[in-house]
């Protein structure tokens, strides 16, 4: 009895960390775990997130949460508060440097730890975000099973282990153009500009932050990836047979980690309550896309921190007013405002495109939009939380525009790898004109080659909700993995 007591309440501690991207994924986890037996001490930054954290109904699921102090520092801040493109270059050229003090972090969790320790349930396994390597010292001490939680696409792992190899035999770093194709084991050839200079140049002070996150994730027993095999099969099997660093690591895809109600038939019911607008807005954003011939909106947006410049805004707008087709954008301003909306847009441009388009100011439901049937195409930067979730929610054919880390790599399978998809491609300062933008529009919503590309991301569509179904490939890992848990020691 004592035992099964025991087993019923293994403990797991979660760590995530800022940005949406992160924390929703970790959320679902967290639902999911506790769903399934485990008890969770979820850990999550202090900041707006938390609130947003602590407003999650865990439906009385033994999820606890407790909060870290976020980095009392100034870019820390303005990566908060997200970046244009063009500020990020110039902030890299004049050798930017990402905050690497997080001894206040440290204090914090060494703490938690600590009370942990010596609680009546002490936990049995760590599960951390795949960018907290400054933890690995104090969890490592702490002796117990540390598995990662990947929430980027796990295309960038095999990029950034692949670097990190080429460094090691001294055939990196490289100055651009260095090569026209790289190819990574696993992965389709990525041009030059697919390539993070962050990871080809040592002497980029983007440098240590793209290749500090690997060592943590070596030294962990596994990484827990937010996608499915059938995704991307290739780059699993590569994972798990090419690269040295991680092959005999647990490599367990267990995504998309969604709450289970977007899975139900009925999706977009699902998805009207979990909005982060107010349900005004919520509403006139659901009217707008009931009223609008099926299959027919584009959905603009470039996810949850990377900003556009002004001239770049206006140049979208342009090339999405020539294209003639229907469409929903989401234009981040600070006041979430019609008049700040007015003064960044080409003068007239509202009135002109009234009849077909929807400017949101601030932020969009984007699961409603994404799973209502009158969504036709999704422009993206290919943030992988926005890529599994037009996949999965959507079906639909999407626009890459990608601008740094992952999103590159993201956008070349897409198009090449997937064909669910189209770039547009920038000038040497990565701005895109407005005949790009329309040509992009036009061949993902009306060339010949649409349907293709509609039909194969409604097949990779019923793929990922077979994933996650009883008996799918990501259920049956979840599985495997919450019994490895509850076979743990305490
Ligand atoms: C960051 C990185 O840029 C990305 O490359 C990495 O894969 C994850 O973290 P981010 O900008 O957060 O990406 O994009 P994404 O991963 O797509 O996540 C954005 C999230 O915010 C999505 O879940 C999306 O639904 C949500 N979102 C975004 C909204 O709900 N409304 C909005 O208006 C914008």
């Amino acid at each position: 009895m004592e035992n099964a007591e025991k087993i019923a309440t293994r403990h797991v501690l979660l760590l995530t960390c800022n940005g949406i991207g992160h924390i929703n994924p970790a959320l679902t986890l967290a639902t999911k775990l506790a769903s399934m037996g485990l008890s969770i001490t979820l850990v999550v930054p202090d900041a707006a997130s938390f609130s947003l954290v602590a407003s999650t109904d865990f439906q009385g699921l033994p999820i606890t949460l407790t909060k870290l102090p976020l980095q009392d520092h100034g870019q820390e801040e303005q990566h908060q508060q997200g970046w244009t493109m063009e500020g990020l270059r110039v902030a890299v050229r004049s050798g930017y440097e990402w905050p690497s003090d997080y001894s206040r972090q440290k204090i914090a969790l060494a703490a938690l730890l600590e009370e942990l320790k010596v609680s009546s349930s002490s936990p049995c396994c760590v599960i951390v975000d795949m960018i907290l390597n400054w933890s690995e010292e104090l969890l490592v001490k702490t002796g117990l099973p540390r598995f990662i939680l990947y929430p980027a696409a796990p295309n960038y792992l095999a990029l950034s282990l692949h670097a990190r190899s080429l460094y090691r035999k001294k055939l990196l770093p490289v100055k651009f153009p260095g090569f026209e194709t790289m190819k990574v084991e696993g992965l389709l050839p990525l041009y030059r500009r697919d390539v993070p200079d962050a990871m080809t140049d040592d002497g980029h002070c983007l440098y240590p932050l793209h290749m500090g996150f690997n060592e943590h994730i070596i030294s962990s027993d596994g990484i827990l990836f937010n996608s499915f095999t059938e995704l991307e099969p290739e780059l699993f099997k590569a994972l798990a047979e090419s690269f040295e660093e991680i092959k005999h690591h647990e490599l367990l895809p267990i995504g998309p980690l969604f709450p289970s109600k977007y899975f139900t038939p009925d999706a977009l019911n699902a998805t009207k309550e979990s909005s982060v607008l107010r349900s005004s807005e919520e509403e006139r954003c659901q009217s707008w896309l009931d009223e609008q011939p099926v299959e027919s909106v584009l959905y603009v947006s470039f996810g949850s921190w990377a900003l556009l410049t002004p001239r770049q805004i206006c140049e979208l707008a342009l090339g999405l007013e020539a294209s003639q087709q229907r469409f929903l954008w989401v234009v981040p301003v600070e006041n979430k405002s019609i008049e700040e909306l007015e003064a960044l847009l080409p003068e007239g441009f509202l009135k002109r495109t009234e009849e077909r388009g929807l400017v949101l100011p601030g932020w969009a439901p984007q699961h409603l939009i994404l799973a209502h049937s009158s969504l036709g195409g999704f422009l993206t930067h290919c943030g992988w939380n926005s890529t599994l979730e037009v996949i999965t929610l959507a079906g639909v054919p999407v626009i890459g525009w990608p601008f740094l880390a992952d999103q590159p790599p993201i956008c070349r399978y897409l198009v090449d790898g997937l064909g669910i998809g189209a770039e547009v491609l920038g000038d040497d300062d990565g701005f895109v004109d407005r005949d790009e933008v329309e040509r992009g529009v036009r061949e993902i919503m009306e060339s010949p080659r649409a349907e293709g590309m509609k039909s194969r991301a409604k097949e990779l569509q019923a793929k990922a909700r077979r994933a996650v179904a009883q008996g799918g490939s990501s259920q049956k890992n979840l599985e495997a993995f919450v019994a490895r848990i509850k076979s743990l020691l305490v």
